[in-house]
């Protein structure tokens, strides 16, 4: 039995992944005996609606100079980053007098050069040094640092407070959610915004994509969470945005209490929730279910094509994969290599299942027969991209929503 992050009700896990490697731990041969692991186990609070991990890593041991995720990788994702900076700007800025914007997890300036490019103040947070580094060599004002109340209190005596904070793929990975919480109140002006997205766990459990679990996801966050958590720090829920990115998320706007009106569909959402059973055991021992299921439907398929010796490569090695790839027991017998586009993941194994990752262009040179979508939030990008390997005959393994060849 442990305690909920968030308001420290007892919680317990209602399934467990196994033992789980840093998600984005790429490593080479030699660091094998030295690779760290941890139990991942999921639970919700009955008290406060937060679904979080019972463990998870040191923030140090994700978050660091070698950190392998940049988020310009996807051109998708860089029109997504537009349009978000293009609606704070309708939204929150428009008519304020030189404000100011702060970035909590800016990664290498995605969304925060829209700012730049306006001339506007602004501000990212990104503690793994080396996405902060890229950030900064274009320009984009980035400290290297993790975020809280003290950090909050720094940035308002330095810059003032805040008209809007920002932050995308983050806020789910921060333990100490109420310190930040806490600071971002501090940070923002009395009518500033906080705009948030996050992978939903609506999305999640109604895909059945239990890949969105692992370390860095200490929480996968609903209306009903947010709105508590934030609540509890003088931050109100007033706008909910679902968003089709990460294979379904949720943009969260939030404002000082009574600051501002609180649309319609922040209680259609959570009464959604309730619906889909979000608030209660049940719902959660049919997300177990589903991902045994689940797991026992792709191991099937990837038995049957190694006992038929077809060529299977997995696509993008993204952090999602290595809940799959370790909770199904996916070998490199099965999934000879992983091709992804990240040069500091390529020429490494992928954490815990330690199948080579190798550059996109050995993909291109010598098509597999199936390739095994761990990308497959990327699958419209992907799929136009990749006409040519379908056209000599590819299929694409994919796993969410279920088990499939195309
Ligand atoms: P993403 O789903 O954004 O990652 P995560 O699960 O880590 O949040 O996928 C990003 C990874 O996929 C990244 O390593 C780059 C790789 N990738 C490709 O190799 N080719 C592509 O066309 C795309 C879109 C991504």
């Amino acid at each position: 039995m442990t305690v909920c992050r968030i308001c420290n009700s007892p919680i317990e896990a209602f399934m467990s992944f196994g033992r789980m490697p840093i998600a984005n731990g790429f490593l080479t041969p030699d660091q094998i005996p030295n690779e760290y692991f941890f139990e991942l186990a999921p639970a919700y609070c009955e008290a406060c609606g937060m679904f979080q991990l019972i463990e998870q890593p040191a923030p140090e041991k994700m978050f660091h100079e070698n950190y392998a995720f940049y988020s310009s990788t996807s051109r998708y994702m860089q029109a997504h980053f537009e349009r978000f900076a293009d609606l704070v700007q309708e939204r929150v800025l428009k008519d304020r007098v030189d404000p100011f914007v702060v970035e909590l997890g800016s990664n290498d300036g995605i969304m925060l050069r829209h700012f730049k490019a306006r001339g506007q103040r602004h501000l990212g947070v990104e503690p793994a040094s080396n996405v902060a580094d890229v950030a900064r060599a274009s320009g984009i004002q980035t400290i290297s640092e993790f975020f809280d109340s003290k950090l909050a209190e720094r940035i308002v005596a330095q810059h003032g407070q805040a008209d809007a904070v920002l932050s995308a793929n983050v806020m789910c990975h921060i333990a100490n959610l109420p310190s930040v919480a806490e600071g971002i109140r501090r940070l923002l002006k009395p009518d500033g915004i906080l705009m948030f997205e996050d992978p939903y766990l609506g999305d999640m459990v109604a895909k059945t994509s239990y890949d969105q679990i692992y370390d860095e996801h200490v929480f996968i966050f609903s209306a009903t969470s947010v709105s508590n958590a934030f609540g509890r720090h003088g931050l109100e829920l007033i706008d909910v945005l679902p968003q089709i990115t990460h294979g379904g998320s949720m943009r969260y706007v939030l404002a000082p209490k009574r600051s501002h009106g609180v649309s319609e569909n922040v209680a259609a959402q959570k009464a959604k929730e309730r619906d889909q059973g979000l608030d209660r055991p049940e719902g959660y021992a049919k997300f177990k279910a589903n991902c045994e299921n689940s797991r026992t439907r792709l191991m099937e398929t990837l038995n049957g094509l190694r006992a038929k010796s077809a060529r299977v490569v997995g696509y993008g090695a993204t952090s999602k994969s290595t809940t799959v790839t370790n909770y199904c027991g996916i070998t490199p017998s099965h999934v000879a290599w992983i091709s992804d586009t990240t040069p500091i993941k390529q020429g490494k194994l992928s954490p815990g299942a330690h199948i080579p990752v190798r550059p996109y262009e050995n993909f291109v040179k010598d098509y597999p027969d199936y390739a095994l979508l761990f990308a497959w939030n990327h699958a419209a990008e992907i799929r136009e991209k990749e006409k040519a390997y379908e056209a000599t005959g590819g299929r694409w393994l994919y796993f969410v929503p279920q088990v499939e060849i195309v």
